[in-house]
């Protein structure tokens, strides 16, 4: 099967390891395992005597009772049977895609985002229309562009909320009205909502699009708002038969997650809110950082994102993306992502919840950079 190579993850695996300063991070800043069992306030003899008795079996096939129940409190209207755990949210999205979208039909998809959202489709031989987002609307997409690209019917809508790159944030209102226009066109949603959790102002769990939505599918992990990517655990809330079909799907390639996984994954969703609250304070003051830093970069502009962990810098500078991002990196040792990695030139993508250190030091370096050009 032919597939475009994937952007933003090839520059990751090419460069991430080599940098010295990671501004390229997606993830609010790493638990260690001892960290999160100490902010849980779990008596950490007890977490490790659980570890040390679990029988590794295959385990829950669809994702321990628990874990599946921590995951169904992050909706207002799931239950249990509406969630399934995946290999991270690159595996809830792969699934929703590769289970409902055949050769010929019609998607769209936002861009910039996850590239999964148009790759996948168009692999599969599906006619896709992408639904640029601007810098001029916030980074929202145009909801009359929508509705006149979904006339005469879509299978699938792909949405990302909050956006990454940009942070933008769709509010229930907004997700309203492209509900109504998907409604109208017989569409699915896929809202890849893995930055739910990090409204930087307000309540930190926006509305999920599950929630809202028949036909809404949800994809998160406890990779971003979570701090735990390495648990590689995520999963996917969705319609009845759309879990159906998944789940049909999923036996041909994961049959379970890993038990250790799963148990530390249902821990931190039970101290969810110490974990939020830990990591929007990361966020919020390393976004004050940025935003400062910004105002004093006369050629760098931005949409100041309203959630998630990263944002979209438009460079005003004649350098294509990639050049820009590899000699920054040779000379200075930090590590952006190019926008051109998302089909979207004269912009970079800079992940602002690393370590408050890193971040700091790294916009330094930039400034330097940009000032010897
Ligand atoms: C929008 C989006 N979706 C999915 C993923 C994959 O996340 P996970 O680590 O949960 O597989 C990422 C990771 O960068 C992402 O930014």
């Amino acid at each position: 099967m032919k597939i475009k190579d994937f952007g933003v993850e090839m520059w990751m695996n090419e460069y991430e390891d080599y940098c010295k300063w990671n501004l390229a991070e997606t993830c609010v800043k790493s638990f260690v395992v001892k960290e999160l069992i100490e902010l849980t306030g779990e008596p950490q003899e007890k977490v490790m005597q659980d570890i040390l008795n679990l029988h590794l079996t295959y385990g829950a096939i669809l994702g321990s009772e628990k874990l599946r129940k921590g995951i169904v409190d992050l909706y207002k209207t799931a239950e249990i049977d509406n969630v399934i755990t995946t290999h991270g949210a690159i595996g809830a999205n792969h699934l929703v895609l590769t289970s409902l979208v055949e050769p010929g039909d019609k998607v769209i998809s936002v861009l910039p985002t996850y590239q999964q959202m148009y790759s996948i489709p168009e692999s599969v031989g599906a006619d896709v229309s992408i639904l640029q987002l601007r810098q001029e609307n916030g980074f929202l997409p145009d909801l009359k562009e929508l509705s006149s690209l979904a006339e005469g019917g879509v299978k699938l809508i792909c949405i990302n909320n909050p956006n990454n790159p940009t942070g933008a944030l769709m509010d229930e209102d907004f997700l309203k009205e492209i509900v109504k226009i998907a409604e109208k066109a017989g569409a699915y949603i896929l809202a890849d909502e893995v930055y739910r959790g990090l409204n930087h102002e307000g309540e930190p769990f926006m509305t999920s699009i599950f929630d809202l939505y028949d036909k809404g599918i949800s994809t998160g992990s406890m990779s971003k708002t979570f701090s735990l990517a390495g648990l590689r655990t995520g999963w996917i809330c969705g319609p009845l038969e759309v879990m159906d079909v998944v789940s049909k799907h999923r036996d041909y390639n994961t049959i379970s997650c890993g038990m250790i996984d799963d148990y530390l994954a249902a821990l931190a969703l039970d101290h969810k809110d110490k974990i939020v609250e830990r990591n929007l304070k990361i966020v919020r003051d390393n976004k004050k950082m940025l935003i400062e830093w910004v105002a004093n970069e006369p050629k760098i502009s931005f949409v100041e994102p309203a959630a998630g962990t990263t944002a979209f810098l438009k460079y005003d500078l004649d350098m294509k993306s990639e050049e820009f991002c590899a000699k920054l990196l040779k000379e200075t040792g930090v590590l952006l992502v190019p926008g051109a990695a998302m089909h979207m030139e004269g912009y970079v993508r800079i992940g602002y919840a690393n370590d408050p250190v890193i971040i700091a030091e790294g916009l330094k370096r930039i400034s330097a950079f940009v000032a010897s050009l």
